[in-house]
């Protein structure tokens, strides 16, 4: 069955370029999603650096990153959902931490449905890559056997130890990039994403991966999903760290904000220079 969309809730576009939008303006659903799109675009790497790391999460209002259920699938929504297929379609690959790996039951990604076009459009290659880091090497079946992999997805490159890549003795032995001994050196397993032309890195998480990420200053983007719930108890936050980070507290800067049925979508950028404008923002807002 062709893909319509019309399930989708539209988003209210409130903050646009880091200015408040003055018109009402909306992004219908479409199954195509070519306005979400452009308001999305993966930017290209940062003067100096050779990839763009774009990480997606989402929080609930007091700040946790899982419902009671320990997966994110329990604070998420409609409106968070349509933002994430998106993402994907934009991103060369989709960087994860083994943690969510194991708890999301991550498997090689497929392309969203009805998503193929808008991403040729972008000039992605056909197929998502995803990256995993593992310190250990110890993945899941629906990962490590490639013969469970679904039709039309390629095996996800593992960024890992020494050790860990001893673990992974049947994997394709191409797809195993070794950046350490004890601990996987992020920054050159970034590098080996760009030697591969991944250059548009999607991060989903999870938070002790986000925390490594921040830490070595290794992220550009935020897209942060704020859910309408509050659920205590005791989910992490969407960064963990063992001591709190040393960049002197430097504030992101506000680039986007959509909302729908109290989920708020905003777009933040980690770097001192302003994202491209976004070409279609015109007289919209102030
Ligand atoms: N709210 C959200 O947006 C969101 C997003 C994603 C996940 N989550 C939730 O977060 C929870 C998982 O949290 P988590 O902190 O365990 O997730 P994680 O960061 O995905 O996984 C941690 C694991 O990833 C590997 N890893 C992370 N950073 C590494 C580094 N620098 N070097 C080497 N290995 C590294 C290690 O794997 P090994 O143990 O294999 O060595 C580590 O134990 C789940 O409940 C999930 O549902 C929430």
């Amino acid at each position: 069955m062709p893909d319509t969309g019309s399930g989708r809730p539209s988003l209210d576009v409130l903050v646009l370029d880091g200015r408040p939008v003055e018109s009402a303006r909306r992004v219908e659903p479409d199954p195509g999603e070519a306005e979400l799109a452009t308001l999305y675009a993966h930017p290209d790497p940062a003067d100096g650096r050779q990839t763009w790391v774009r990480a997606n999460m989402i929080s609930t209002l007091d700040g946790a990153a899982t419902g009671a259920g320990g997966v994110s699938g329990g604070i998420n929504g409609d409106a968070d959902y349509r933002v994430f297929r998106v993402l994907r379609a934009l991103a060369d690959v989709v960087l994860v931490g083994a943690g969510t790996v194991r708890a999301e039951g991550y498997t090689p990604l497929s392309v969203p449905d009805g998503l193929a076009d808008l991403r040729a459009a972008s000039g992605r290659a056909p197929a998502i890559e995803l990256a995993i880091v593992t310190r250990s090497g110890d993945l899941p079946e629906q990962i490590t056997d490639v013969g469970q992999h679904p039709a039309g997805t390629v095996p996800p490159i593992v960024l890992t130890t020494s050790a860990g890549a001893a673990r992974l003795t049947g994997y394709p032995a191409d797809r195993v990039v070794v950046t350490g001994e004890d601990s996987v050196d992020l920054q050159a397993a970034l590098d080996a994403l760009a030697d591969r032309g991944l250059v548009r890195v999607l991060a989903e998480g999870g938070p002790s991966l986000l925390g490594d990420l921040a830490d070595g200053d290794h992220l550009d983007e935020l897209c942060l999903t704020t859910s309408p719930l509050v659920v205590g108890g005791p989910a992490p936050r969407i960064v963990t760290s063992g001591s709190y980070l040393g960049k002197g507290g430097a504030p992101a800067r506000l680039v986007q904000i959509l909302h729908s049925g109290g989920s708020l979508l905003a777009r933040w950028s980690l770097r001192a220079d302003p994202l491209p404008a976004h070409p279609a923002s015109g007289s919209a807002h102030r």
